[in-house]
């Protein structure tokens, strides 16, 4: 087991790291040791210097509260909990990635303003057109402000997710033969999709490998890939603010780099922006997707490509309809897209719920990004703390964690697979199933991101292209044909992730659970 700085990361109580590598005067800063940050516990200083199991041991003994004593500043949190989260009773939800949870307070307010209202289709100038009208318009101002995105400089484009975000990207990006797509390989499938629109158009799609174990990418790796660029061409790279899989957050510096090396960047934010604040005042990436329930619940159904007003003005729409044009002929046979935003919303806005995104900002800032940042930093620490010292009656680990193993560069996203005493991997569906018998929501498998659990599970391309090359899997491939394939080893692996009423309960319910294994 690695301590390391980060683990004493919450005492900082700043927001996120934006992962450069770490110099030793950051380190220092880290520990608060020049002074701007809380003060340094004897304990907390033990970790850093000592580093090794023993020590690990004396830190799972002190209580969370010694350990992390900065959590105690989100205990509003707690209040908000017991008071807006009737439907959590007593069970335990770690699987924030997937959907955050509503509060009360926000279906109570959209519901008053739906019944005060009369919202109509927004196509029009009646009455009801234009209260829809205004209160869309709302929404997207909240939207800017939200993320400190300057109205003059950036679009908001609502969207159904952060999924129909990524494919407005993919099939108006103006790709064209030898230009380039780069991804990593930590990315969600709706961003790896791209690739398809980018090949039909003859461009080239390069993965740029992550590695294990924290499931970062290599500098050197990076450097390759961005010196790809076409001169003069289009070059489009995408990569995710946090994983969905390790819960790395990869470096934003990457994204003045690429800029500089003639790249336009798209930054998956949709599984960041619930526990961390993206200022895009101070990072300027030319596409940012995400899903509204994954920052507050509820509405589903929403979501949004912010856009650079340059980067949209690129896009090349590959169709027109109603509600994108100015003017569109049958007879004269041409259409006028519309300006900005409009030209990407095809169709009816979700006029009744956008207006509850706005609700759901403003509920977010009324509890402040940064302490649900840091409750999540400090019970994503606890968890590891407590979940990477147990040992399985074999004396091996009882786990295997997928990503870093301290709360340095990362967020509350913790993947691994659970070892039985056999030395095998436990299959993830037994820990499904006996995780949602013990009123434990989380989630197995890949989480959507094969890059990260190609890479994480060892399963090499080779592997992969010779099960795909059977004849019988020419174009059907089952999950079961896929652990047959690849002959006993593990497909998947168990996630927790954690959100903004998450609680030091639902780690120690979790770890209670976790050694349930033992002796498995
Ligand atoms: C990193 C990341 N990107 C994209 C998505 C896709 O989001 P949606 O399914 O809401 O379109 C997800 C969903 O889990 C995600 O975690």
């Amino acid at each position: 087991m690695v301590l390391g700085p980060g683990r004493v990361a919450c005492v900082s109580g700043r927001r996120s790291d934006r992962g450069e590598s770490k110099t030793k005067d950051q380190d220092d800063q880290d520990l608060g040791r020049t002074g701007n940050y809380a003060p340094v516990t004897k304990h907390q200083v033990l970790c850093y210097v000592g580093g090794n199991v023993a020590i690990a041991e004396h830190l799972t003994a002190h209580t969370f509260s010694t350990a992390y004593p900065s959590y105690e500043s989100t205990r509003l949190l707690d209040e908000l909990r017991a008071k807006e989260y009737p439907a959590l009773g007593s069970h335990t939800y770690l699987d924030f990635t997937a959907g955050s949870l509503f509060a009360r307070s926000q279906l109570t307010r959209h519901l008053e303003l739906l019944e005060r209202s009369l919202f109509g289709n927004p196509h029009s100038t009646n009455l009801a057109s234009s209260t829809s009208t205004e209160f869309v318009a709302r929404a997207r101002s909240a939207v800017l402000r939200f993320f400190h995105a300057s109205p003059d400089e950036w679009e908001v484009v609502f969207t159904g997710n952060a999924s129909h975000a990524l494919k407005l990207v993919g099939e108006s990006y103006p790709f064209d033969a030898g230009d380039r797509f780069l991804l990593t390989f930590d990315n969600h499938n709706s961003v790896n999709g791209i690739r398809e629109f980018a090949r039909a158009r003859g461009a080239t799609a390069t993965y740029v490998p992550v590695v294990l174990p924290e499931m970062r990418v290599d500098d050197a790796d990076l450097e390759r890939g961005l010196a790809m660029a076409r001169q003069g061409g289009h070059n489009l790279f995408a990569f995710p603010a946090q994983s969905n899989f390790s819960g790395v957050q990869h470096p934003f510096d990457w994204i003045a780099r690429a800029h500089a090396a003639g790249w336009d960047v798209l930054l998956d934010a949709a599984a960041f922006t619930g526990t961390n604040r993206l200022d895009l005042s101070e990072w300027n990436p030319d596409f940012v997707v995400q899903s509204f329930y994954k920052l507050f619940g509820y509405p589903t159904g929403v979501g949004c490509l912010l856009a650079r007003k340059s980067a949209l003005a690129k896009l090349r729409r590959p169709w027109f309809s109603g509600g994108t044009i100015t003017v569109a002929s049958v007879q004269g046979d041409k259409y006028y897209l519309a300006e900005g935003a409009s030209a990407f919303e095809d169709g009816t806005l979700d006029y009744l719920s956008i207006p509850a995104v706005e609700i759901g900002l403003e509920y977010i800032e009324a509890i402040g990004m940064d302490i649900i940042h840091e409750r999540v930093q400090c019970l994503t620490g606890w968890l590891l703390d407590q979940l990477l010292p147990l040992t399985q009656t074999n004396g091996r680990p009882l786990v295997r964690l997928y990503g870093p193993p301290t709360t340095d560069r990362r967020g509350g996203v913790v993947t691994f697979n659970f070892y039985g005493a056999d030395g095998r991997a436990i299959d993830h569906r037994l820990v499904e199933q006996l995780a949602n018998d013990a009123n434990i929501s989380l989630r197995t498998g890949c989480f959507c991101n094969p890059g990260g659990g190609e890479i994480a599970l060892g399963l090499t391309g080779t592997e992969l292209s010779s099960c795909f090359r059977q004849r019988e899997h020419e174009n059907h491939f089952t999950i079961d044909d896929f652990r047959l394939c690849i002959d006993g080893k593990s497909t998947g692996a168990v996630r927790v992730s954690f959100g903004l009423i998450s609680d030091v309960h639902d780690v120690d319910r979790f770890i209670a659970f976790a050694k349930g294994f033992i002796g498995r």
